[in-house]
């Protein structure tokens, strides 16, 4: 008898790792009902967009990106449309009125009842964004079906966020802190592991306040070790952390860890305390140069990054001077930095302060954006001459000579190799940087 063909989801992530990772478990899910991945959506029997509304760019280019699925779906009836993730959470009742030719929306906290909520929106049009109760949130446990090749693996370890920084959404999209029991977390570590995983990052959005919603958890320091001890993982990272909660035990970590990557992204965003305060941010730029000294003291090589908003309300150029000592003081490696965006729902739209004319914040991004650039080029070129241990993830995408590899401290380094080389750690020296990348030989 001929084996039924499998039915096509096409999904489209936009935002942060959160999302990718949700994207995944949707098609581990979804998998178990006989969908495949396709990466055509033209052919695809389901479009799910996961979404994204952290600042209005991202979620205009949802909206930029629906149009032509939907006017398809006026014209022949298909695909079958879902919009998931943030905007669906926040924006979803609104959208699902708008747009007849949505069939299913709904928010984060849906994902792991994607299957369901699939199978019924094939019927009848569904709108879901309930938060779920938090004392039972179901983590996903199914593994991804096509993760084969890959040696990096996310894996999560809380969801939601219990502060309340003034610009930030996410806690509207994402809901309460839940951090997920540490037994389920070392077993879809074990199980990756045995698929060939090998660097693994913890996500969450707020992960190293891990455990402090429940006294059922380890603490975040003891969760690290034990991930560290499952002989598989190679190298441990995690992402997003919050100043605040950089305990001295996370920090003794890196001392302690070398499984430990040399990396921290620990997004600061201003460097005036006036400004700290304002968007709730519970530290002081002392607190934040104290954790930066521990870290350096615990692992003097760790590669730090960081975030920064410009132009948050009532910013003057004496708060704004602050973030650029800042920058100068700590000598961020690297840094993503945006322009703020109003966000509807939080406090900081309600702030009294002007925002700034849009000219003068973009004049700032920019003067700020130049520093950073070049500190990353002197952090990149104080690279030249060591010698990097860096585990080979794929072919260059330049020259099938070339291999791609990533450091410890997560630099992208280049070099030419063999194609045996890919899931093994090998020495690089480095011999040329470049502004988002290293060029190396084997040493
Ligand atoms: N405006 C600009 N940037 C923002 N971020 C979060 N909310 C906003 C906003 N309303 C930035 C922060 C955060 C990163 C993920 O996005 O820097 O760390
Ligand atoms: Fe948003 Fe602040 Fe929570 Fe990060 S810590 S998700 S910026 S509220």
């Amino acid at each position: 008898m001929a084996s039924q063909a499998p039915r096509r989801v096409f999904i489209k992530t936009f935002g942060c790792q959160m999302n990718v990772y949700d994207s995944g478990k949707m098609l581990a899910l979804l998998a178990l009902d006989g969908f495949e991945a396709t990466d055509n959506w033209r052919e695809a029997e389901w479009v799910i967009v996961n979404t994204c509304s952290v600042r209005e760019k991202p979620q205009l280019k949802v909206a930029s990106f629906l149009g032509p699925i939907l006017a398809r779906k006026r014209d022949k009836g298909r695909p079958l449309v879902a919009v998931a993730g943030c905007v669906a959470q926040h924006d979803g009742a609104e959208m699902f009125r708008r747009n007849k030719e949505l069939d299913l929306v709904f928010g984060p906290d849906g994902i792991p009842r994607v299957r369901e909520l699939v199978a019924t929106a094939v019927h009848r049009r569904v709108l879901d964004n309930h938060f779920l109760e938090v004392a039972d949130y179901p983590f996903v446990q199914e593994l991804v079906p096509s993760a084969g090749q890959e040696i990096n693996a996310l894996v999560t370890i809380q969801k939601g966020c219990d502060n309340h920084c003034t610009y930030c959404i996410v806690p509207s999209t994402r809901g309460a802190q839940v951090s997920r029991p540490a037994s389920q977390i070392l077993e879809e570590v074990r199980g990756l592991a045995a698929r060939g995983m090998r660097d693994f990052t913890l996500i969450g959005q707020n992960v190293n306040a891990y455990g402090t919603d429940s006294n059922q958890h380890p603490s975040f320091a003891e969760l690290l070790c034990q991930v560290c001890e499952i002989p598989e993982v190679w190298r441990l990272r995690f992402t997003t952390s919050h100043p605040r909660d950089m305990g001295s035990d996370v920090i003794a970590a890196w001392a302690a860890l070398p499984k430990l990557a040399s990396h921290l992204h620990l997004p600061v965003q201003a460097g005036s305390d006036r400004l700290l305060r304002r968007m709730g941010r519970q530290y002081t730029r002392a607190h934040y140069l104290e954790v930066v000294r521990g870290l350096r003291a615990a692992r003097p090589d760790i590669m730090l990054t960081t975030d920064f908003i410009v132009g948050f309300p009532g910013e003057t150029r004496e708060d704004f001077e602050q973030s650029l000592s800042l920058i100068e003081e700590v000598r961020f490696d690297a840094a993503f930095s945006f322009k703020y965006s109003p966000r509807p729902g939080t406090a900081a739209i309600r702030l009294k302060d002007p925002e700034l004319p849009p000219e003068e914040a973009s004049a700032r991004l920019s003067e700020l954006q130049q520093l950073l650039s070049r500190l990353q080029r002197e952090s990149n070129e104080a690279c030249v001459g060591r010698v990097f241990d860096v585990l080979v993830e794929r072919p260059s995408r330049h020259d099938p000579e070339h291999f791609m590899g990533r450091s410890s401290c997560f630099r992208a380094v280049n070099f030419p190799g063999e194609p045996s080389l890919i899931g093994t750690i090998v020495p690089i020296r480095i011999t040329r940087a470049h502004p988002h990348s290293l060029q190396g030989e084997l040493a």
